[in-house]
């Protein structure tokens, strides 16, 4: 039986301390192994982890100070970690055939074909420059073929970038700084996590036929906990929401609205802050998709419980989590009316405009181009340095994402960008029959990246390619 909404508290994933530091750089060490969790109460829920919780640990880092992050896999099988959003050297980047075998794993030899990462046993250094603006990212895996399965039976967590920027601004801080990882899952009598893998045993590769759309769960998550509750005081918090989920899309609302409507105020998206505040009444969320958004508590009255709603779910699935308003009205500065400066990309002065289909294809299933994804066929080789405008064009809902560097939406079907698409992107959600343009600008880092839909299911049957940047 499903546990009723509201019971469990939010649970707030722990922050990663660095097991040392050198001059500019903090090094961390995260294990992969298989961990019980109290998902819902009373039951057992094994699990794929980082470091033996879900959401993983959060790594806290600075715009500009270097980490390396050491991953040992203790997990029965294969690992890739990925640093979503991140500016990250191809040989970092998580290429999906840049194995991290398990420790104890003897063989390799049949694992053929990796990219610049090369394979590993046991444990690897995945190192992150930072050279990038604040902003919320997030980490996960993504081996060829199997990314969806590890990533709902829990290899996921966030990674924060702070900046000085950010720091001058005066926003929500510290326990008023949430993060917030929302999914959808389905559990097993036992109390397992329920995916419907092509095939049962281990090192098969993609989704059960009928779920080629995407798999779905009856069951919401925020950071771990069913439709928790969070008791909140009569203040602004910041909220940074992601949606990982791997094939569910939400709208989120607050319910009730406070008066005025207006209740979620983004200040940031994939790429960090915007320009300025914009008042949403809800927000679509596709997959990979993060809003920072600021919620001002005060403007309900002390006992009321606000629920976090998702106008595109029913049942189970329309109710997210809920906030309840404790104690009096406290301090709360106002929000700047302006936030990050720095300009846009100039598409007038883009030395190349590219065409991407992503499709399902009658012969290859979903594919983009054409050709379902096959490692080391280069689709695109943009030029370091230069920008480049992209036509993004679906058949279907597909949240496409690009590694290595943000980028800026220009248009959707030739009118102006929606409203969910202000500032730096790093995934955009496009819906169906839809031709979206965007600016892109890969600064430095010349090797193989990804582009592809980060509906995990669409991704793992091979909407996917791999461009390098030179
Ligand atoms: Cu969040 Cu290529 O992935
Ligand atoms: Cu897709």
């Amino acid at each position: 039986p499903l546990p009723r909404p509201y019971q469990v508290p939010l649970p707030i994933p722990p922050v990663l301390d660095p097991v040392r530091h050198e001059a500019g750089t903090d090094f961390y060490e995260i294990t992969q192994r298989v961990a019980e969790l109290d998902i819902i109460p009373g039951v057992r829920t094994p699990a794929w982890t980082y470091g033996g919780s879900f959401p993983g640990p959060t790594i806290v880092a600075r715009s500009g100070r270097r980490a390396v992050v050491r991953h040992r896999n203790e997990l029965p099988e294969p690992t890739v970690v990925h640093l979503h959003g991140g500016h990250t050297p191809a040989d970092s980047d998580g290429y999906p055939m840049d194995l991290l075998l398990p420790t104890g794993d003897a063989g390799g030899a049949s694992h053929a074909g990796h990219g610049a990462g090369g394979l590993a046993r046991g444990s690897r250094e995945y190192t992150y420059p930072h050279e990038q603006r604040g902003a919320t990212l997030w980490y996960h895996d993504h081996r060829h073929g199997v990314t969806g399965y590890a990533v709902w039976q829990g290899l996921a967590g966030f990674h924060l970038v702070h900046d000085e920027e950010e720091d001058a601004l005066g926003l929500p801080a510290d326990d008023h700084d949430i993060p917030l990882m929302i999914v959808d899952r389905s559990f097993g009598a036992d109390g397992s996590f329920l995916y419907p893998r092509a095939d049962a045993r281990p090192h098969s590769h993609g989704v059960a036929a009928p779920y080629m759309n995407g798999v779905l769960g009856d069951v919401i998550l925020v950071n771990g906990a069913p439709w928790p509750v969070m008791p909140v005081e009569a203040t602004r918090y910041r909220f940074r929401l992601l949606n990982a989920s791997n094939a569910r899309r939400y709208r989120l609302e607050l319910d009730p609205q406070p008066p005025g409507g207006g209740g979620l105020v983004q200040i940031g998206s994939d790429g960090g802050l915007l320009p300025g505040p914009i008042a949403h009444d809800a927000l679509d969320v596709s997959p990979a998709e993060r809003f920072d958004v600021v919620v001002d508590f005060s403007r309900y009255r002390p006992g009321t419980r606000i629920r976090l709603v998702n106008r595109l779910g029913s049942g189970s699935t329309a109710d997210v989590m809920c906030f309840d308003v404790t104690g009096p009205a406290g301090e709360s500065r106002p929000l700047p009316e302006r936030l990050a400066q720095g300009p846009a990309l100039d598409p007038g002065r883009a030395v190349a405009t590219r065409t991407f289909h992503f499709q399902l294809r009658p012969d290859h299933g979903w594919s983009i181009n054409g050709r379902p994804y096959e490692p080391g066929q280069v689709l695109a080789r943009p030029r370091l340095g230069t920008t480049e405008v992209w036509r993004l064009i679906s058949d279907f809902h597909h949240p496409v994402h690009i590694h290595l560097d943000p980028f800026q939406v220009l248009s959707r079907d030739n009118r102006a960008p929606g409203r969910f698409d202000a500032g730096w992107k790093d995934t955009i959600d496009l819906h169906p029959s839809q031709a979206a343009e965007i600016a892109v600008r890969f600064t430095d880092h010349p090797g193989t990246y990804m582009i592809h839909c980060h509906n995990l299911e669409h991704e793992d049957m091979a909407m996917m390619a791999d461009f390098i940047t030179e």
